[in-house]
């Protein structure tokens, strides 16, 4: 038994319209009806945030945004602030690699909007992980290592217990290669708990969730989930499909 309660993300991206959300949710809480021992969030696109928290409202389900922006308001044509998100939900995911790799997000920006997040009441799902070339290249823990830190800058220990870590490997995500579960562990076990433990100390260190994301499955998730410093999983593809992602669920328990 793990002492940290596992939490399985479903990472909808650029899916789902406001009724295809309302379906995928009413299909999805029957699944996983009764299960409490795992944190279950779902994070649709930012205009069916509305419609999940009504449909989750009494539920076992959480709702988080995909993104935000680090002001709290003010002249950003398209974008949305932490104090508008916390109204409609409880978790964010920030600094996702296809916002980083697209959207210019660095490590600076990330950690703004883990400061504006945590100020604001949410809780952050900051997302770190090399790309391919920088896997081959043997810097995984190097570029692992300098994310956390960079995204977690000025972060007091009683805010981090509100962080969740997911590691995202880029170049599982999308691909139907997830990394092995001793790989992902290894970075999370060797790599990022040091990391957490020397910025916060040893108790919320220890406490905080790594994620694992990255073609997790219903078929891999209960063998990555089994890992030592595995403490569930941000899943892409396999969130949008009601039996897969209450599998992947149920893995965690
Ligand atoms: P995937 O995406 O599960 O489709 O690989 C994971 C993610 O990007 O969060």
């Amino acid at each position: 038994m793990k002492s940290r309660k596992p939490m399985v993300a479903g990472n909808w991206k650029m899916n789902k319209t406001i009724y295809e959300a309302r379906d995928l949710i009413r299909a999805i809480l029957p699944q996983v009806e009764n299960i409490e021992a795992v944190d279950i969030v779902v994070c649709p696109p930012h205009v069916c945030l509305g419609v999940a928290k009504r449909e989750t409202e009494g539920t076992n389900i959480m709702v988080g945004a995909q993104n935000m922006h680090w002001e709290a308001s003010g002249a950003y044509t398209g974008e949305i602030s932490a104090g508008m998100l916390v109204d409609l939900c409880q978790y964010v995911i920030i600094g996702h690699s296809e916002r980083r790799a697209m959207f210019g997000e660095t490590d600076a920006t990330v950690n703004k909007k883990v400061h504006a997040a945590l100020k604001a009441g949410l809780k952050p799902i900051m997302c770190v992980g090399e790309t391919l070339e920088e896997n081959q290249a043997g810097q995984t823990a190097a570029v692992v290592e300098g994310m956390v830190r960079g995204g977690l800058i000025d972060v007091t220990p009683e805010q981090a217990q509100n962080v969740i870590i997911a590691y995202e490997p880029v170049w599982a995500i999308g691909t139907g290669l997830a990394a092995t579960p001793e790989g992902a562990n290894g970075v999370h076990k060797d790599v990022i708990r040091p990391v957490l433990r020397e910025l916060f100390g040893p108790e919320v260190g220890g406490a905080m969730r790594i994620l694992y994301g990255g073609s997790v499955t219903a078929a891999n998730a209960a063998e990555l989930f089994s890992q030592s410093d595995i403490d569930g999983g941000l899943v892409g593809g396999a969130s949008l499909k009601p039996d897969s992602f209450a599998a992947i669920v149920k893995a965690a328990l």
